[in-house]
């Protein structure tokens, strides 16, 4: 398995398991007050959508999809991705702390910009792999 994916795929385990912890805590919150709980309500949702479903989906992407022999053709786009989507994530996470609009802005622009950099990456990788299949 390449760095890349290796790292795209161990951060969404982390974020998985930070974003069960702070589910837990706001659950538990319901029942037994704890102060702040509901202020991060935002980290837990970027936590485990952005943080743990997409940065797994993306890293099994880039590890599975065909290659030219051995080679992945723009590599630095799907490095580009990885970047944007953790500034983005810990910019929507920490917005209610912030207390500004500008980081979940910022967060929502970094997010297209990954996406957009990690399709440019994989769409001629989306055809038959060297075996025929
Ligand atoms: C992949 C797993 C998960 C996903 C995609 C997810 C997603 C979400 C989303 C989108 C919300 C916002 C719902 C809304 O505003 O109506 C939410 C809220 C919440 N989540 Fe999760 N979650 C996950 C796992 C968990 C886990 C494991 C726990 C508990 C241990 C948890 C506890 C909560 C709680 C307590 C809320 C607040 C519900 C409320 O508004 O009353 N979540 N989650």
């Amino acid at each position: 398995m390449p760095k890349l994916a290796r790292w795209y795929i161990q951060t969404a385990l982390l974020y998985l398991a930070l974003g069960t912890l702070l589910g837990a805590v706001i659950l538990w919150n319901k029942g037994l007050p704890i102060a702040g709980a509901w202020r991060t309500l935002a980290a837990h949702i970027a936590l485990v959508t952005w943080g743990w479903l997409l940065l797994l989906t993306l890293g099994v992407a880039y590890w599975i999809l065909p290659c030219w022999g051995q080679e992945r053709r723009r590599v630095w786009l799907a490095g580009a991705a990885y970047i944007s989507l953790n500034v983005a994530l810990w910019l929507v996470a920490l917005a209610p702390w912030l207390r500004a609009a500008w980081p979940n802005a910022a967060g929502g622009a970094l997010q297209a910009v990954a996406c957009l950099a990690f399709a440019l990456h994989a769409w001629p990788r989306v055809r038959k792999s060297a075996y025929g299949v």
